[in-house]
């Protein structure tokens, strides 16, 4: 430790500069210093200074831990759960009775004192969770198709079939490899949004121009369908990735056709609202409950499994509209009333 006069000063400034947060406790579980992380993760403990840390804790095993290393000076590690009831102010901006999960560090100090470090690891276990359901849905979205190829490739090779046969269980095998396809291709997509490399993908187009090619990537899924499509740009220029407008609209389009009778119609615009460039895409449909509203842009989820399943729908199409308006710094917006039809609005800045 270096002697010059200052350091006192210096090492207070490390301590408030670390990413970690630090209490310094007495034996007698009361906190005489924290730094400005601790305060920060601990925020709706404050003040800290003078509190016994069962006041910010109700948790037996981090008083028994921190007793246990003022026994036998040995450090302890503790991941606690804490479940906070917030009040006030803080209820609002924090919700009420938040979880939370932190990870500590339990350490003596001198006779006197202990150092407990606290990460806050509430956001990187919920990221590891998305992560986890991520990978379970995939590979059990993938292995549906993939037990009906495997079951048909087999009848096809083991099998005496008529051709008539062989030409009904190739088409199943078929379907079911694309349908495998569109859900890595979708997923590859995410993946790419994921990284967010749109700076270079920003060019000049219009409104008209994104339409035109909607029209043409869905207009045989309209004809086969019976559902006939208007199209109605206003005709502006905008600054945005081409390509990636197209797809979240044709997603869209596709939805809405996908979801509606036979026979329907379904209206394609866009206007220019409050500086944003908006595309809004309106159907006659079956429309979305209340229940499923909140839910329909996380990944693999359907409010119809039955419907979505017969129009080739990887449950992915929203999440992708929704990745691609926040790259944008739009928005994606759905309105939709049971039995009546949906209007989904996506708004991109106009500069
Ligand atoms: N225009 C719409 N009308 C009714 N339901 C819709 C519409 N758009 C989306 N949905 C519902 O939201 C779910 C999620 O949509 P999406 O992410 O595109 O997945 P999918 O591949 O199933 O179409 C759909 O399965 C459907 O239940
Ligand atoms: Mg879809």
């Amino acid at each position: 430790m270096p002697k010059n006069k200052g350091w006192g000063d210096r090492y207070r400034r490390i301590l408030e500069s670390l990413g970690e947060g630090i209490l310094v406790i007495t034996r007698k579980h009361r906190i005489v210093l924290s730094n400005k992380s601790a305060d920060d993760i601990l925020g709706w403990a404050l003040p800290l200074s003078n509190k016994r840390i069962e006041e910010v804790f109700s948790s037996g095993e981090l008083i028994d831990s921190l007793d246990s290393v003022f026994l036998d000076g040995k450090s302890r590690q503790i991941r606690l759960v804490s479940y906070h009831e917030a009040t006030g102010n803080d209820a609002v901006l924090r919700g009420k009775g938040r979880e939370k999960q932190y990870r500590m560090n339990i350490q003596m100090l001198d006779e006197k004192y202990a150092v407990i470090s606290i990460i806050d690891i509430t956001k990187i276990e919920r990221l590891d969770k998305i992560r986890q359901d991520l990978v379970s849905n995939v590979s059990h979205e993938l292995k549906t198709p993939l037990t009906a190829i495997t079951g048909f490739a087999e009848t096809l090779s083991s099998e005496e079939l008529s051709m008539e046969e062989v030409r009904a269980f190739s088409r199943i095998i078929l379907k079911n490899s694309s349908h495998m396809q569109r859900i890595i291709e979708d997923l590859l997509l995410l993946t790419s949004l994921d990284r967010n490399e749109i700076a270079e993908a920003m060019e000049l187009t219009s409104d008209e121009r994104i339409l035109m090619e909607v029209r043409a990537y869905t207009q045989y899924k309209a004809q086969s369908r019976s559902v006939s499509v208007t199209y109605e740009p206003q005709g502006v220029n905008a600054i945005c990735s081409e390509s990636l407008i197209v797809q979240a609209v044709m997603n869209l389009v596709v939805n809405a056709i996908s979801y509606s009778p036979e026979g329907s119609t379904v209206s394609v615009k866009s206007r220019v609202k409050n500086n944003m460039l908006e595309f809004i895409v309106l159907d006659h449909g079956f429309g979305i409950s209340e229940e499923d509203m909140p839910r329909i842009f996380e990944r693999f989820y359907r409010a119809d499994k039955a419907r979505s399943r017969e129009s080739g729908g990887t449950g992915l199409g929203l999440s992708i509209v929704r990745h691609i308006a926040i790259i944008h710094h739009g928005t994606i917006k759905a309105e939709s009333k049971l039995g009546e039809g949906s209007v989904f609005t996506l708004s991109i800045p106009l500069s």
